[in-house]
C-alpha cells in the first residue's frame, strides 16, 4: 500500500515510515523540515513543502495517484513554544489541517489517519481515561489537536473523507535498528531531559512533585514509538473495516499503565550503567498531571497491543542518543 506521511521526516512520521518499509508498504514523506530531517527521507519519496501547499498537494497525488491513505503526522508538537506562540501553533497546526483537509478531499483522498494527543484529556481522579473520557485541553498545542478532531468529525459527516485520530500517549523509544529516533538534542519532555542530565552528568530536574499522584510526580503512558509506528499499520490496512458504519473515531494509543516520573527516572537507573540525581522543581506551563488509557478499542479494532517495556523504551532511547550524531550529520 501507498501510505503519504506528512511530518514524515520528523520522530514519529520518519518512524511509521521505517515500519512501513519493512512491511513492504511504500511511504510518500511531505514535510517542510521546519523540525523534520532531510536524512530520515533517505531512500523514500520526499516533498519539501507545507501541508497548506494546495499546488504540492496536487503535485503529490499526481505523481502518486496510487496513495491508498494519508497519516498526518505533520504539526508543531512542543507544549511549551506552543504557550510561548500560540499563533503560530494555531496557524501551523489548526489552518494547516484545515487547509491539508481542503486538499485531501480535492484528491479523491478518503483514509486519514491524524496524529492527536492524550494531552486533550482532562486529568482524571484515577489518571485513567478512555476514549469517552471528558476532554480539557490545556495548553495551545493540546487546544490545536483537540479542534482537529472536531474539525475532522464535522469535515468527515460532510464529505467522504473518513478520519481516525490515533491518541498517542507518551512516544519514547527509536527504531530498534536505529534508522529514526528524536532528532531534537534537547527535547522538553520527561525521558529526554532524564538523558540530557545523564549524558552532562548533572542532576535531573523533576518539574511538579505536588500533583495528586501517588508520589506527587507527573503520570504518563510512555509507549514506545515502534508499537506506535506498528499501530499506525494496523489503522491503514483496517480503516476500512473500522470505519465501516462511522465517519470518524478517537483511538486512545497507550500501554495502558501508568508511570510516575519518579519511576521513570528509577527504571532509568536500573536500564543506565550509571544512575542519574533526580531534584525536584515547580511545573512548566502548560504541564497537566497526566493521565494513562484504560482502553481496548486499540486492541479490539486494530488488533493492536503496545509489545515493548518502559526498559526497552530506555534502553533504545539511550542507544539513540548516542548514536544520533552519526545518523544526523549536517546541523545547518
Ligand atoms: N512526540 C510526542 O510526544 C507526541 C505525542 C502526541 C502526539 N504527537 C503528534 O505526533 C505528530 C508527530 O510528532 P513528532 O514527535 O514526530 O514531532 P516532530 O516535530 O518530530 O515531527 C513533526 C514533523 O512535521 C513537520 N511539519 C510541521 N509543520 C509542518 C507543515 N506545516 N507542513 C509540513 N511539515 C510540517 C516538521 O518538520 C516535522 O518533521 C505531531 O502531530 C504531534 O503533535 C506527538
Amino acid at each position: 500500500m501507498k501510505i503519504l506521511i506528512t511530518g514524515g521526516a520528523g520522530f514519529i512520521g520518519a518512524t511509521v515510515g521505517s515500519c512501513a518499509l519493512d512491511a513492504g508498504h511504500v511511504p510518500v514523506i511531505l514535510d517542510n523540515l521546519v523540525n523534520g530531517r532531510r536524512e530520515f527521507t533517505a531512500g523514500r519519496a520526499f516533498y519539501e513543502g507545507d501541508v497548506r501547499d494546495g499546488a504540492l498537494v496536487d503535485r503529490v497525488f499526481a505523481e502518486h495517484p496510487d496513495i491508498a491513505a494519508v497519516i498526518h503526522c505533520a504539526a508543531l508538537a512542543v507544549v511549551p513554544d506552543s504557550v510561548a506562540d500560540p499563533i503560530g501553533y494555531y496557524d501551523n497546526n489548526v489552518v494547516g489541517g484545515l487547509e491539508l483537509a481542503r486538499h485531501l478531499i480535492r484528491n479523491g483522498c478518503t483514509r486519514l489517519v491524524f496524529s492527536s494527543s492524550a494531552s486533550i484529556y482532562q486529568t482524571a481522579d484515577d489518571f485513567t481515561v478512555t476514549e469517552d473520557s471528558p476532554l480539557d485541553p490545556q495548553s495551545p498545542y493540546a487546544q490545536t489537536k483537540a479542534m482537529m478532531e472536531r474539525v475532522f468529525a464535522d469535515v468527515s459527516a460532510a464529505t467522504p473523507l473518513r478520519v481516525l485520530s490515533l491518541r498517542y500517549f507518551n512516544p519514547i523509544g527509536a527504531d530498534p535498528e536505529m534508522r529514526t529516533g528524536l532528532q531534537n538534542r534537547r527535547p522538553t519532555h520527561a525521558l529526554g531531559k532524564v538523558i540530557q542530565a545523564w549524558k552532562a552528568r548533572e542532576p535531573f530536574t523533576i518539574t511538579g512533585t505536588d500533583w495528586p499522584t501517588a508520589d506527587g510526580s507527573g503520570i504518563r503512558d510512555y509507549i514506545h514509538v515502534w508499537d506506535l509506528a506498528a499501530a499506525h499499520l494496523a489503522a491503514v490496512t483496517r480503516f476500512d473495516q473500522v470505519l465501516a458504519d462511522r465517519t470518524c473515531l478517537p483511538i486512545n494509543l497507550g500501554t495502558g499503565r501508568g508511570t510516575t516520573v519518579r519511576e521513570l527516572v528509577a527504571e532509568f537507573n536500573r536500564v543506565a550503567d550509571r544512575p542519574v540525581e533526580a531534584i525536584e522543581a515547580g511545573p512548566r506551563p502548560g504541564d497537566v498531571a497526566g493521565v494513562y488509557t484504560r482502553s481496548d478499542r486499540a486492541a479490539q479494532l486494530l488488533g493492536w497491543k503496545a509489545e515493548r517495556t518502559i526498559a526497552d523504551g530506555i534502553r533504545d532511547s539511550l542507544t539513540w542518543a548516542q548514536r544520533r550524531d552519526h545518523v544526523l550529520t549536517d546541523d545547518a
